[in-house]
């Protein structure tokens, strides 16, 4: 009772602050996207993501040895597909020689030890820009499917560690699962895309892999028949709880800000380690607001970060992952 307990006695300095605070960021915490093109020697600046770049696969080694030095051990790779190699199916995607598969073996070659994640997904590969097989203007979930087992397995052929299913189709994570345990790819790891919303917040993601749902006559603009409708929360705990009951061994809450209730949500239900994207809009907002001045770029960034592990995640995905480490 006051004034026998005053609160404001744990924070009268930073000594006592920082010995009271309940979390703390690390390099640990995070998982850093990369989105490689085709090409030498480039290095190219994303227009909606200052700061932010696509890489040639000689400059993805650059990168990959500067994350490693700032103790940053973990990647998610995402590549920029030529407009000529998209189909409807996503056939360059099981290409063995892919952009995806050479940049997986790019990171192992000069990292080794780096754990190296990447997206699976059809929408960089197709035409239509959408995750999946597009028959009579639906987005179709079962060929699809098929394909992206096809794909995962073509990703752990080439040496990925883990495979992280973005597509939103039901049944994927099994099909996964159950084709890289028959090829002996055991200890290939899925992290699942498991509460992903159909949100806007994706825009600037489109722009750097030029994968934004084309504009064609029947066919959806937009990707609410798969992603989650965002006034939903229940239906997070179930699909969560869905993927994991097919074997993903980490499940994901995206996008990260607006949604740190369901991260909270699914935190308080299952012990699956939980991680959370913070995407290409997040990041773009609060860049266009510190140009403008109007924010603090780096402390409003430390609060957003902190904010997102104390809802609940175990791993964080952002494009700030750099940033954040150089200010520890
Ligand atoms: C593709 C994919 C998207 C993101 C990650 N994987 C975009 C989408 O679903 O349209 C978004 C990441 C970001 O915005 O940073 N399946």
């Amino acid at each position: 009772m006051y004034p026998i307990r005053r609160n404001r006695r744990l924070r009268t300095s930073e000594a006592i602050r920082s010995l009271v605070r309940e979390t703390i960021i690390s390099p640990n915490d995070f998982l850093v996207p990369l989105f490689v093109v085709e090409g030498k020697g480039v290095k190219e600046e994303i227009a909606s993501m200052p700061n932010y770049y696509r890489f040639s696969l000689d400059l993805l080694e650059n990168e990959v040895k500067e994350l490693w030095k700032l103790g940053l051990k973990s990647v998610l790779l995402f590549v920029k597909v030529p407009d000529n190699l998209k189909d409807n199916k996503g056939t360059e995607a099981l290409n063995p020689n892919g952009l995806m598969q050479r940049a997986i073996k790019t990171v192992k070659s000069v990292c080794p030890d780096m754990l190296v994640m990447t997206d699976v997904a059809l929408d960089p590969y197709s035409s239509f820009g959408h995750d999946g097989i597009v028959e009579s203007g639906k987005i179709v979930n079962d060929d699809t499917v098929e394909v992206l087992a096809e794909m995962s397995l073509s990703h752990a052929e080439a040496g990925a560690n883990f495979v992280a299913p973005s597509d939103m189709m039901d049944g994927r994570i099994l099909a996964i699962r159950e084709t890289l345990e028959d090829e002996g790819y055991t200890d290939t790891g899925i992290m699942s895309y498991s509460a992903k919303y159909a949100s806007a917040f994706y825009g600037p993601f489109r722009d750097a892999l030029d994968s934004a749902p084309a504009d064609v006559k029947d066919i959806p603009k937009d990707k609410k028949t798969y992603q989650m409708d965002f006034a939903n929360r229940f239906e997070a705990i179930r699909e969560t709880e869905m993927d994991i009951d097919e074997g993903a061994d980490i499940v994901m809450v995206k996008p990260g800000l607006c949604y740190l209730d369901i991260v909270r949500d699914i935190k308080n239900e299952i012990d699956t380690p939980i991680a959370v994207y913070q995407v290409s809009g997040e990041y773009a907002m609060l860049k266009a607001a510190a140009e403008k001045g109007w924010l603090d770029h780096d402390a409003v960034m430390m609060e957003q970060i902190i904010a997102i592990k104390r809802a609940g995640a175990d791993i964080i995905a952002s494009y700030f992952a750099k940033d954040v480490v150089k200010l520890l």
